[in-house]
């Protein structure tokens, strides 16, 4: 099943533009390091915790998600959409695991590995470039698989969850967190969020719970984040626009209209409870 391979190339192109223009980038958060400190000298992963995190709710989220992964010292963790490994470096350090990121867009590939390289954290994060519809690792390799706000963007969430699954030993655990549709999206909303944010087709909490248990998942716990992201995703939205002329200003990637355009929307979205958020917890 799956889609056609020709909408899959399209979306993925969508989502690596997205991303290289995304304000969130390596370039920004050293730039802002080194306004702050004065250097980047002697920095520890701590230090990049503030500003390297692109998912909602910051590192109670990642606290959140660990709990509901049932992440323990000593698991090999793989997260899916890394970013630029923000949470895989959170959880190497705070929770004594090893994390093997999948990210799709190079630049942020490059952003991970120059900002681990920074706080000496190479010997348990490295992030990768792939596509988690297709996972470069082997089977049942895997303690823990872990997401936070991508699959969203990713065209066939079927694959995705199949290639945790598949990567996972016996009795491992994935957990995720993505947006969620509780009612349709207009036309007009749906073209808004492709064109601002290349979100793809969006799972409900049932097609979600189906999803899972088709891939050979039993679903543990599905806990509803919407009441939560309505007051998160507004702050995200001022922080945005100040990011903005701050990345303009150091001429680092800054997003463009669409985008923010895009943001004004979801957050209305949400705050109507046609969008929201989820955490999904599994075990194989
Ligand atoms: C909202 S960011 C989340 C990053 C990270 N999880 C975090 O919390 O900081 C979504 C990330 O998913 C990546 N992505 C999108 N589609 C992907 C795919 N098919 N395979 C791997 N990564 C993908 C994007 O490049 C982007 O870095």
């Amino acid at each position: 099943m799956g889609v056609p391979v020709e909408t899959a190339m399209t979306a993925t192109t969508a989502a690596i533009a997205f991303y290289q223009r995304h304000p969130i980038s390596a370039a920004q958060i050293t730039a802002r390091l080194e306004a702050l400190r004065g250097s980047l000298d002697g920095l520890t992963p701590p230090d990049l915790f503030d500003h390297d995190q692109d998912h909602y709710g910051a590192l109670a989220a990642n606290d959140a998600l660990a709990a509901a992964a049932r992440i323990t010292a000593g698991d090999k963790v793989a997260d899916f959409c890394a970013g630029l490994g923000g949470p895989a470096r959170y959880y190497a350090h705070i929770y004594g695991v090893s994390v093997t990121g999948i990210e799709l867009t190079p630049a942020r590939v490059e952003g991970a590995a120059a900002l681990t390289r920074l706080v000496g954290l190479e010997d348990r994060v490295r992030v990768i470039e792939g596509n988690v519809m297709a996972v470069p690792l082997d089977d049942a390799s895997l303690d823990v698989v872990v997401s936070q706000e991508a699959f969203l963007h990713v065209p066939d969430t079927a694959s995705a969850v199949s290639e945790a699954h598949r990567i996972l030993k016996p009795g491992g655990r994935f957990a995720f967190t993505d947006w969620v549709l509780h009612q349709p999206m207009t036309d007009e909303d749906t073209e808004i969020m492709w064109q601002g944010q290349a979100v793809q087709d969006l799972q409900s909490t049932d097609s979600y719970r189906a999803l899972l248990t088709a891939a050979g998942f039993t679903v543990t716990d599905v806990e509803d984040l919407t009441g939560d992201w309505g007051p998160i995703l507004e702050k995200r939205f001022a922080m945005y626009r100040n990011l903005r002329e701050e990345t303009q200003k150091a001429g680092t990637p800054s997003g463009d209209d669409a985008f923010y355009r895009s943001y004004e929307r979801l957050v209305a979205l949400v705050k109507s409870g046609t969008l929201g958020g989820g955490r999904f917890s599994a075990r194989k």
